[in-house]
């Protein structure tokens, strides 16, 4: 795969966890946890491939109205991710950044996730993003409040830095598994310009040549950003 052709920055929208523990007659957490191994190792994945963010929309603000049961199945996910796997990713130089309002979150949670981000080598060549309890419009609502309230007129670089991506480069290439055509109030600032792929494939099943043939396709888009060629 050429390089230049690399997004450098992919989003995933994990979708459709759900659907694949019905299919087999198990509880949705059981697809919660068949779709955090599936990430896990498409982490790794990517960061093989050379891409140098990836950020997985892990739970949406609207996902907070979810049953109690099926919120603390992910809430045990997350305590898990963060205090064994991230190890592996530290490991091989990976960073872990998250986005979102954890304040949200259980306190132990949110006390994880940000421990997850400051115990992160240094020297990362590839990061990989958590959006929890990440939504479009709260991270633009809240943006523009800490504008008002500085009372200074912002521009586009100025209101970038107020948005919980501050540092982070727009999504290149945004990827959905399960089905649905749709954002979902994901990245909806950054993902201006973004080439968007839609899988069929619930994402327990979403494997390393899918995500390759994703990549693939992503090299053969011509990217024109409003200019002619
Ligand atoms: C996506 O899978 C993961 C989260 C939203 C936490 P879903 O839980 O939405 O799965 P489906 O769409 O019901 O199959
Ligand atoms: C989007 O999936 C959120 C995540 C994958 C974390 P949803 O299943 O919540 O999206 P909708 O409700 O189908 O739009
Ligand atoms: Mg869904």
């Amino acid at each position: 795969m050429h390089n230049a052709k690399l997004p450098a920055h992919v989003g995933l929208i994990m979708d459709g966890n759900g659907r694949w523990a019905k299919k087999r007659l198990m509880p949705r957490s059981f697809g919660h946890n068949a779709g955090m191994n599936r990430m896990i190792a498409l982490a790794e994945h990517a960061q093989k491939l050379g891409i140098k963010y990836l950020t997985v929309y892990t739970l949406s603000t609207e996902n907070l109205s979810r049953p109690r049961e099926e919120l603390d199945g992910l809430y045990s996910l997350f305590r898990k991710y963060f205090t064994e796997n991230v190890k592996r990713l530290y490991a091989n130089k990976a960073a872990v950044r998250v986005i979102g309002d954890l304040s949200a979150l259980p306190e132990d949670i949110e006390k994880l996730l940000r421990d997850g981000e400051s115990n992160s080598p240094e020297s990362a060549s590839f990061t990989l993003i958590f959006a929890i309890n990440y939504g479009s419009r709260t991270e633009i609502l809240r943006a523009v409040n800490a504008a008002a309230e500085s009372g200074v007129k912002l521009d586009e670089d100025g209101f970038r830095r107020l948005l919980y991506t501050d540092g982070i480069p727009d999504p290149d290439f945004i990827i959905r598994t399960g089905g649905e055509v749709r954002l979902s109030n994901f990245l909806t600032f950054q993902a201006a310009y973004a080439e968007l792929y839609f899988s069929d494939v619930l994402f327990p099943d979403f494997s390393d040549d899918e995500f390759d043939g994703a990549i693939e396709e992503y090299s053969r888009r011509e990217r024109r950003f409003g200019k002619i060629r």
